[in-house]
């Protein structure tokens, strides 16, 4: 068996994994990230990208943020649209300047994994058979098979420091953990989005989230001829009973409004039918490994939250690691699970705040619905109600 040395030892390349590798490897600290699936794949996942004003900046600060200040689309507000009218949030004038930037997740990922690569980052792609030992002792350790790096179907070790467990929700760090250590909170909603990808220019230079009785629908943007829309379906929505004209004709009677707007349409390259549930796990720790990003929680796609959780998980981690070594202080570590869970309670509750304001929940009557629009009313007539959805969208700050 091959062994090896890291100080940490981190299970996952997406951005939790690469975000804390990279801004680690800032502050003088040595990790090896393990990755199941190979860098094309991890380059192609495809999934919301709302950054959060402190994802932009977390971005910038440490290097990595040129593209996305370039290519990304910078907004300054969303629109909610009921009652057959639209209401803007504008966000800078509520939050003090904050705005959001619309860069698809796999290109934060390319743009990490290069920054890595860059500073001589050791990433191994598609290792098999990963998994985790003596967790509750000092020198937590790794095994895994590694044919790309040592060309042989050989069994590798690596005695880390600290493993930070960045693998997402069907991850093996989480299931490493003895039973009845964690605390699973989980809820489930009685629907999903039919998300869809078509060639046409944006409808809107702002997000549209629509709330109608038919059910939720979001229009978002990819790049300027790719538009990114969704629909509320049934969590067991079947893809072949969803003709590209019976699609449109749901998008286009959802999204009317009292002066006549359509979107624009175009032929339709992708369509999928996405799960909605919220999960958290608590503590994210046991004994030398931490939890990070999906492989802790969960939120529904409604405000994007998922990759802006992952940014802030990396950054508390990484502050408690360096405190570690630098000032040999473990109390930033013994804080790490409270403090990263305050921030996603608070996600996860806007989350699921935003997502029964804008769906409809299967037996509503017409006083469920009146009562929606109430919010929604007052939530853009109020500038307290304004704020306090703007200044989630773009992101709450870490404590
Ligand atoms: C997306 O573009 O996929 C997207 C945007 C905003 C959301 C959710 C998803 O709230």
């Amino acid at each position: 068996m091959k062994t090896l040395r890291t100080q940490v030892g981190i299970i996952g390349a997406g951005p939790a994994g690469l975000l804390l590798s990279h801004i680690l490897h800032l502050q003088g600290i040595e990790s090896i990230v393990l990755e199941k699936n190979s860098r094309e794949d991890v380059e192609a996942i495809i999934k919301a990208g709302v950054l959060e004003q402190g994802t932009v900046d977390l971005m910038n600060r440490i290097g990595a943020g040129q593209r996305m200040m370039k290519e990304g689309f910078h907004h300054d507000g969303i629109i909610l649209r009921f009652d057959g009218r639209d209401e803007r949030i504008d966000f800078p004038s509520l939050t003090g300047g904050k705005k959001v930037t619309i860069y698809a997740q796999h290109d934060v990922n390319k743009d990490l994994i290069k920054a890595r690569l860059d500073s001589r980052g050791d990433i191994r792609f598609q290792t098999r058979d990963v998994s985790i030992y003596d967790l509750d002792s000092s020198t937590p350790k790794i095994r895994f098979r590694d044919k790309q790096v040592s060309g042989t179907d050989e069994v590798t070790e690596i005695t880390c420091d600290f493993i930070a467990g960045c693998d997402g929700t069907q991850g093996i760090c989480r299931p490493s953990i003895p039973a009845g250590v964690l605390k699973i909170y989980e809820r489930l909603y009685p629907f999903g989005w039919f998300g869809i990808l078509c060639k046409a220019p944006p409808s809107s230079h702002e997000l549209i989230y629509a709330m109608h009785e038919r059910g939720f629908v979001l229009v978002s943007t990819r790049s300027p001829d790719v538009q990114r829309m969704y629909f509320q379906c049934s969590p067991t929505e079947k893809l072949d009973e969803w003709s590209d004209d019976r699609i449109w004709a749901e998008f286009r009677a959802r999204l009317a409004t009292n002066d006549g707007w359509a979107p624009k349409e175009g032929p339709i390259f992708s369509k999928t039918v996405i799960g909605m549930r919220s999960m958290v796990v608590a503590p994210m720790r046991y004994g030398r490994l931490f939890l990070s990003g999906d492989a802790a929680h969960v939120v529904p796609p409604t405000g994007a939250k998922g990759l802006n959780l992952a940014a802030s998980d990396a950054q508390i981690l990484a502050r408690a690691i360096t405190a570690f070594y630098k000032s040999n202080r473990d109390d930033l570590l013994d804080q790490y699970s409270t403090t990263a869970l305050r921030r996603i309670w608070k996600a996860t509750r806007f989350s699921w705040w935003f997502t029964s304001m804008m769906h409809s929940f299967p037996g509503a009557d017409e006083f469920q619905h009146r009562l929606q629009i109430a919010e929604l009313d007052y939530v853009t007539g109020s500038k307290a109600g304004a704020t306090a959805l703007a200044e989630n969208y773009v992101g709450l700050a870490i404590e």
